[in-house]
């Protein structure tokens, strides 16, 4: 089973769907009638963002943008945009939603790339934080968790395209994560 291959359990599912469900009704409270669209960044972040727009009752609207940055498990510090939004943000009340930040790397080319683009207002609501490994300053408007400096799977994130599907965020074993 895939969860054989995770030393330790982080956040649980229950803690999890816990906090998307406050981040979301928060989020809900600040932009209702502002009709806000939410931007998610593929593919980590797509886990999270379907749950939270569950939990917001209001009005609003999804697009996708895609970057990369990552080869494995390390950063090269070079992001590129793989796929662009479909929608026009010119106006429009923006929410980047994505999984983690890191180094910040990736946040800060997005978020300068969306600015550029004159929306009316831009947050960014983050699932998970490392404080520790910041190279750039970013800070999540809207925040699940701050978690150690470990390298995490689950509830969208990936080792290598695996572990996305597992329901809850833990740490890999140590023995599979060198072997790859
Ligand atoms: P940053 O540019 O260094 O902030 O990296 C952000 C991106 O790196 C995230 O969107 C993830 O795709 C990836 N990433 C960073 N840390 C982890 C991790 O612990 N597990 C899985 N992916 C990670």
């Amino acid at each position: 089973m895939l969860k054989d291959d995770i030393a330790q359990v982080l956040i649980t599912e229950e803690e999890l769907q816990a906090k998307v469900k406050e981040l979301g009704a928060q989020i809900a409270a600040d932009y209702r009638d502002k009709n806000p669209l939410l931007i998610s960044v593929l593919k980590g972040a797509m886990v999270f963002m379907a749950d939270l727009i569950r939990a917001m009752d209001i009005h609003l609207g999804i697009d996708f943008i895609a970057t990369s940055s990552y080869d494995g498990d390390t950063s090269t510090g070079v992001v590129r945009i793989l796929k662009d939004l479909e929608s026009d943000i010119y106006g429009r009340h923006v929410i980047v939603v994505e999984d983690i930040v890191d180094t910040g790397r990736t946040l800060n080319y997005l978020l300068e790339i969306l600015q550029a683009r004159q929306p009316a207002s831009i947050r960014l609501c983050v699932l998970l934080d490392k404080p520790s490994r910041r190279e750039v300053p970013i800070k999540a408007d809207y925040l699940g968790f701050s978690i150690p400096d470990y390298f995490v799977v689950g509830y969208g994130l990936d080792f290598a395209e695996k572990y996305r599907n597992l329901p809850f965020i833990g740490v890999l074993k140590p023995e599979l994560y060198r072997k790859k």
